[in-house]
């Protein structure tokens, strides 16, 4: 089964009607099958985030069309977006953003508090704790993320990504923060995770090292995906 499939996808950007149009991606083609892992990389504004926020869904593309566990993504109903966002989808970026007043655990515990289907209460935090362990994290579930390392952080984050058992991680530079150690340790998590639990992964990073963990590396140049 196809995960996701982004099919003939253009995205051009104007600021001002005064403004030139900027085409970003011009006819980009990508299918990524259950349980694979692959990175993105190309210069800084060729359009890496684009992709990924059309994967996730919090953007539209201006043609093609995006396909997401194998439906056309339900654009205008915020109400499905928002539950397939919550179930099916793993965001991870640069930059933690866990909230400062809660606990590793309960920033974890975030996405399961909304949604039409919310998965039982006690079995969240039991999967929760299983998972913080598993990363290493056992002894400082309950610190805020300021008492954290950026790594830890990071990690944290991973874990909130992963809570829904979601389908496809989206993960945009989510080592850009971190010293070089740190990135590996945290690509080795996502790669275990990814053969664990199986969802996909996209990684997006500028980083060679990293991207050739994947099993698939693209470039996006001239607003369109090659492999190699
Ligand atoms: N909402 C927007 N309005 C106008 N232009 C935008 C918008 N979002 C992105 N762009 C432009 O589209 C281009 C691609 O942006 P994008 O964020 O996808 O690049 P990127 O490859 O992720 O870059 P980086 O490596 O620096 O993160 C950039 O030139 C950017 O200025
Ligand atoms: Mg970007």
């Amino acid at each position: 089964m196809m995960i996701a499939e982004l099919s003939n996808i253009t995205k051009t950007y104007r600021t001002s009607p005064e403004a030139p149009e900027q085409r970003v991606l011009t006819g980009l083609n990508l299918a990524i099958a259950t349980g694979a892992t692959l990175s993105i990389s190309g210069p800084s504004g060729c359009g890496k985030s684009t992709v990924l926020n059309l994967l996730g869904t919090l953007d539209q593309p201006d043609a093609g069309i995006v396909k997401l566990f194998g439906e056309e993504v339900p654009y205008g109903n915020e109400i499905a977006l928002s539950d397939l966002r919550a179930e099916k989808l793993g965001f991870i970026f640069q930059l933690h953003h866990l909230l400062p007043q809660c606990t590793a655990l309960e920033n974890v515990l975030i996405p399961t508090l909304g949604g039409s289907r919310r998965p039982d209460a006690g079995e969240a935090a039991d999967r929760a704790k299983r998972l913080l362990n598993r990363v290493g994290l056992g002894a400082h579930m309950d610190k805020k993320p300021a008492q954290l390392s950026g790594g830890e952080r990071q990690r944290v984050a991973v874990v909130r990504a992963l809570i829904r058992a979601p389908g496809l991680i989206l993960a945009d530079e989510p080592t850009g923060a971190l010293d070089a150690a740190s990135a590996s340790l945290l690509i080795d998590l996502l790669l275990d995770l990814n053969k664990e639990e199986g969802p996909a992964l996209v990684l997006v990073t500028h980083d060679p090292a990293l991207a050739g963990r994947m099993a698939q590396k693209y470039r996006l140049t001239e607003g369109g995906l090659s492999l190699g």
